[in-house]
């Protein structure tokens, strides 16, 4: 079995996978959404702390594995330095205590092979990540075959929710809020503009429509908060849809998958599916549970990398809070 890691941002998880059946044999996620609540956003000293308790509390419940256990992953990148610290000493003092290999895996992997929780894997895909720090497409063949084709030049579909959601006093995470909100409100009554329409670029940008929605509800009432949040929640895929759209004219989806914390979004869902149709593409999800951040999909990843051997030793692991995918 592998002991999994995931201290990236805001929530604190731990997981047990099978290394031959690919089985989750135990998960457990405590999610800091509350504590950072009251600030509209994760605030990173508070989570580190928060992890440190959070942490060796789950660990606990693991005891009864570590003499099955062959390998400790964890996540090192990309994320939050401080909060990153918290998951990657621990798995460093499990790997000495137990003498055991150490797996680093990259958060934006486990996103992908969150689609595989006690599955076999299934390539080719074409992958939109939508997560509060990332946007991006990626082509993935494989483990070691990942291509990033579009990515976002601000900040992330997730992000702009969490934002306009904290100018709203909403609350965060922002996206559940907003898509709530959004479900009894008129789509069609702000007419804010899709970005970047004009440009040839294949990429994503949604700092403008932040501010185009912070305009909005300056110039607004507390009523008119539900078709805000419909108007916005509608460019914002709007913005993907399009950006996919002139994607697929020179690389035709044949499978296309939607991860993240974000892809729980069924608005968005809905809108892409029917991109699809056109293509006859198949979409696949992650289950719900497991599309915002999670050990499992940690311990996926490193499934497939203990098969390959892909080891860190103790001195050459570190975190980074930047992804190079
Ligand atoms: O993957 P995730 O848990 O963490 C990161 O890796 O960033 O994604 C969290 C992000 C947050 O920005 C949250 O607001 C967003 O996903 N999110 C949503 C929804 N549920 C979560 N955004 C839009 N609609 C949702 N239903
Ligand atoms: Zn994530």
């Amino acid at each position: 079995m592998i002991l999994s890691i995931e201290s990236s941002c805001d929530d604190s998880a731990i997981a047990i996978t099978d290394i031959k059946t690919k089985k989750l044999i135990f998960h457990k996620k405590i999610s800091q959404e509350v504590e950072h609540s009251v600030y509209g956003g994760v605030v990173p000293e508070l989570a580190a702390r928060l992890h440190a308790e959070a942490l060796p509390n789950i660990l606990e419940e693991c005891e009864i594995y570590f003499k099955d256990l062959k390998a400790v992953a964890v996540t090192s990148t990309p994320g939050l330095a401080v909060t990153l610290v918290e998951g990657v000493t621990m798995a460093k003092a499990i790997s000495v205590a137990l003498d055991i290999p150490l797996i680093s895996v990259n958060h934006l992997v486990g996103h992908i092979y969150s689609l595989f929780i006690d599955k076999e894997t299934n390539f080719p895909l074409t992958v939109l990540l939508v997560s509060g720090g990332h946007t991006q497409v990626m082509e993935v063949k494989g483990l070691e075959d990942i291509k990033t084709v579009a990515r976002s030049m601000d900040d992330s579909f997730g992000e702009s929710f969490d934002k306009v959601a904290k100018m709203m006093g909403l609350g965060y995470p922002g996206g559940p809020l907003i898509e709530k909100l959004a479900k009894h409100g008129d789509r069609k009554k702000f007419n804010f503009t899709i970005p970047l329409s004009q440009s040839p670029l294949i990429a994503f940008s949604y700092s403008g429509l932040k501010n185009a929605v912070r305009l909005a509800i300056e110039k607004s009432n507390k009523d008119d908060y539900k078709d805000i949040a419909a108007s916005f929640e509608h460019i914002a895929s709007a913005h993907l849809i399009q950006k996919l759209k002139k994607y697929f004219k020179t690389v035709k989806p044949s499978t296309f998958a939607i991860v993240g914390g974000a892809s729980a979004n069924l608005y968005l869902r809905s809108q892409i599916k029917k991109l699809l149709e056109a293509y006859k593409a198949p979409l696949i999800l992650s289950e719900l549970k497991y599309c915002s951040d999670n050990a499992a999909m940690i311990g996926r990843v490193a499934v497939e990398m203990y098969e390959k051997q892909i080891f860190e030793s103790l001195e050459t692991l570190d975190i980074s809070a930047r992804s190079k995918l």
